[in-house]
Formats: C-alpha cells, structure tokens, sequence
C-alpha cells in the first residue's frame, strides 16, 4: 500500500502530516508506524521543511497503538518524517470490535463496518442533529441491533414514523408492538393511564391546581384509595365532600378542573390502565405512538412510563412483586419536549431518574432531538455515548460542548461539514474517541408520497360552464 502522507511535527497525542493523497479527508482513519489516529482538522500552511508553497497539512489526533488486539495509549511522540498509510478495511474493524458488537453504518470513507459495543447502552445515548439530518433513521438503525442482541425497547414515537422505519429493517425474530395514544387505530392496542394509580401530585402536572385544590384531591384519593377508580368518580366525590372539611368554593374549583381534564385526556385515563411490565420482553420492540395526542398528553404519557419501568426494575432488584424481570432501552424522541430546563412537568424529573438511576437497574435511555440546547444539561451530561449529525446552531454546539465529556473543539467544527446520513460517534460505546460514520439507508417498503405530487382536477362543461 502507498504512503498517503508525511509527518511533519509531532506533539504527544497530535502530529501534523503533509498530504500526499486525495483520500485523506476529515474523519479519515491513518496508520502511522503501527499507531493509530484520525484526521481531525485540514489546513493549508507554508513551512521551511516543506517548501515555500502552501501545502495541505491534517491535523491527527492519535488514539493509540494495537496491543494484543487492543489500543494502548502512546507513551512517546510519532517521530517526524515518518511515513502515513491509510487503514485498511481490516485494521478498522479490528480497532472497532467489541463482544458482543453492532454497527448502524460503515466507517467514513471506507467499506468497513463502523462497530459499537453495545454493552455501554445503560450509560445512555443521545442523537443530536439539525433536523433532517437523519436521526430517525440512526435511531432506527440502532434499535434494530439492540433488539438483534434481544434487548427490549420502548420507543416514545412523536411523529408516528417508526412503525414503518422498523418493519423496513427488523429481521422476522423481532416483534413489533404498538400502542396508540388518545386515538384508537386498526389492528393497534390503545395505551391507558389508570387514574387510581395516580398521586394528587401527578394530577398537578395535567392541571393547575392551587395549594387548597391539592389537599382536597389528596383527601379525596385517600378516600378512593384501595379500589380501582376513574375520573368520573373523583368528579363524583367533589359533590359528596364534607363542607367543614373541604370548603365548597374549592370543591367546586377542583371539580371544574377535573372535568377539563376528563375533557383532555378522554381516551387516555382509565381504570385498569396498560400493563408497562408486559411490554418488556426480549426481541420485542414496543412502540409508543402519541403522533395524534396533544402536548400535554404526550408529557403525562412518557411521565408514566418511566415511571413504571423505572419502579418495575427497582422491584426486580428488590426481589418484589411486579417487577419487570428484563432490562431494557428507553428511546425518547422529540426529547426536547419532555426534558426542556424550561417545564416543570413530572415527565422531566422521571426522564431525569432514568439518566441518573437508570444504569444501577439495567435501563439505557436514547434521548433525540433536533434542539439540544432545548435539553436539561444534567441529562445530557448522563450520556456517555454522543451521536452527532449535521448541526449548525451555535447555542446547540455550545450547549453539546458544555455538556459531554468526550467532546473537544474538533468534533464540533466538523458537524457543520456532515451530510444528511453521516454521524459522528464520540463516547463509551466506541473503541476509540471518535469516528465518522454512514449511517446505512433504511429503503422504506411502503412508498410514502412525494412532495407535490398532485393531480390536475378534471374539469367538465356544462351549459358553457366549466365544472371542477
Ligand atoms: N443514512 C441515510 N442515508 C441516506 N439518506 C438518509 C439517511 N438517513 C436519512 N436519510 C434521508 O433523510 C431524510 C430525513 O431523515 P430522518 O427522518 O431520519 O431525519 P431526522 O433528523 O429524524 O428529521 P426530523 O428532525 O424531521 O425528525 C429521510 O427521509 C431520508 O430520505
Ligand atoms: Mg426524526
């Protein structure tokens, strides 16, 4: 194999390398004397070593050197003049492999497949692009390897676009559950919320309640407690309260809230409410979709689930009853709408347990969004794995930079360069710090309709008028 380029300066872990192939690009991967990095940065420099003209210099971070089939840090520079050699096809995937492995693409201009290991799932991950960059199909890429391994998978679906993702690209082992949200669907189960499982505190983040409304709904519940119960009952119980105790004015208040939220969430509460235990099984990937279910719908709906997964593996952990004996994957997309530092909603707070509990009980959590300056810090800073598509904003880069660990300034300079399908992935579940990758195409089997597609209205005449 020829030489591709020349080191030029070496500083610990950085060297410089004078470009002698059209190949090197960024995210390209180099062998130099049996080490290995990646290109991190090209510029253009003049330089009394090279010459008077301009020359095309990259900038490669070393990740290190194969030892016995691992990579061990270098204890001394590269020496210069040393010469540079892509990786080959074999070298890559030897550098990338895990056990178990998985891989949603290939290696950034190459044909090797850019392995993760995907033990690291319950040090949680995040996709985060511009949007159209391609996020659900990594998503859904990943999903599929994850479920490939048996892992169970709960997926938070806002825009109801997975359940054709998936079945595009799950092999016949895998098995796809779905549940809709407020509106029932042919051939598809309705997720339910049972009312009687709900604290007087759940109920405020539905509905404004003041102090005196929240002791009265509490005095209530207490009062239902031990039964199975619906909103209607709660609604009944207002007129039936003893005056003395609950003032009529605030009985009234909480009745009139209670019923707009009857109103609201019409459908959704009731009174047995969707077994979460049993949507964990192995190869079975459970999808949530709230694509037809207002905002707040959709907040008291993830709310609940990870509430009851969270508390299921606790259970599990405890030896208790009910538990859920699996552990799992929690993909929230559109996370942005449910963990923005700007909501008080109970759904943040559990979204917030999950990334700072979850790992103990077996439970990853996949936050996606397109605004990740619109996600609590704490959140992201839980999440070990980074998977960064094209992404302009300045306040999102910021955001990411203040957030991650495993991110540095190269990383974040080159989101601007990446095209829709192709990824960086920095952070626990890679080998090395980090590469670029292509993500593969999903071909979707049912052929949704392109963009002005419309036909001309035929038009008839009739008595000298033209009829559409
Ligand atoms: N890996 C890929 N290879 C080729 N094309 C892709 C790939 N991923 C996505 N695309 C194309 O880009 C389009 C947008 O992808 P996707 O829906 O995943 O983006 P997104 O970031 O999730 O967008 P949104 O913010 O709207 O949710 C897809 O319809 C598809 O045509
Ligand atoms: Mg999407």
């Amino acid at each position: 194999m020829d030489s591709v380029g020349m080191v030029i300066s070496s500083d610990g872990s950085e060297i410089d390398i004078l470009v002698k192939s059209e190949l090197i690009e960024l995210g390209t991967i180099l062998r130099i004397s049996g080490s290995y990095g990646i290109v991190a940065h090209m510029f253009y420099k003049e330089d009394e070593k090279i010459g008077s003209k301009q020359r095309l210099i990259a900038r490669v971070q070393i990740f290190g050197r194969l030892s016995n089939g691992s990579l061990v840090r270098i204890k001394k520079p590269i020496e210069p003049y040393t010469e540079v050699f892509l990786a080959d096809k074999e070298e890559l995937e030897g550098i990338l492999s895990s056990k178990p492995k998985i891989s949603i693409g290939r290696v950034y201009g190459s044909r090797a497949r850019a392995f993760l290991n995907p033990a690291e799932y319950d040090r949680h991950l995040a996709i985060l692009a511009s949007t159209g960059a391609g996020k659900s199909y990594a998503a859904a890429n990943l999903i599929k390897e994850f479920s490939s391994l048996g892992l169970p998978i709960i997926v938070i679906d806002t825009h109801g676009e997975y359940p054709g993702l998936l079945s595009s690209c799950v092999d016949d082992s895998t098995v796809i559950d779905i549940h809709t949200v407020k509106h029932p669907k042919q051939g598809y189960r309705e997720l339910k919320i049972p009312v009687s499982e709900l604290s007087a505190d759940d109920f405020s983040h539905f509905t404004y309640m003041n102090e005196n409304q929240r002791s009265a709904l509490d005095l209530i519940l207490d009062r239902l407690s031990g039964r199975e119960f619906l909103l209607q009952d709660i609604i009944k119980e207002c007129d039936n309260v003893d005056n003395k105790v609950i003032h009529e004015e605030t009985a009234n208040a909480l009745k009139r809230r209670m019923m707009s939220l009857e109103r609201t969430f019409r459908n959704v509460f009731d009174r047995l409410g969707t077994d979460i235990r049993g949507m964990v099984k192995p190869h079975q990937i459970t999808i949530i979709d709230a694509s037809y279910a207002p905002q707040g719908v959709r907040q008291a709906v993830v709310s609940y689930i990870a509430k009851e997964l969270l508390q299921g593996r606790i259970r599990r952990e405890n030896e208790m009853e009910n538990s859920i004996e699996f552990p799992l994957l929690l993909v929230v997309e559109e996370a942005h709408n449910y963990c923005n530092p700007g909501i008080s909603h109970s759904c943040k707070y559990q979204l917030q347990r999950i990334a700072s509990e979850g790992r103990k009980f077996g439970i990853g959590l996949c936050v996606i969004s397109q605004k990740p300056s619109k996600i609590d810090e704490g959140i992201l800073s839980q999440c070990n794995t980074g998977i960064y598509m094209h992404i302009t904003n300045p306040n999102d880069k910021d955001h990411i930079r203040k957030s991650f660990e495993s991110i540095n300034d190269e990383i974040i300079k080159d989101m601007d360069s990446l095209d829709v399908g192709e990824c960086i992935i920095a952070g626990a579940m890679n080998r090395i710090p980090f590469f670029i990758c292509e993500v593969d195409r999903i071909e979707i089997k049912k052929d949704s309709r392109k963009k002005f597609d419309f036909r001309i209205p035929e038009r008839v005449e009739v008595g000298g008028f033209g009829y559409v």
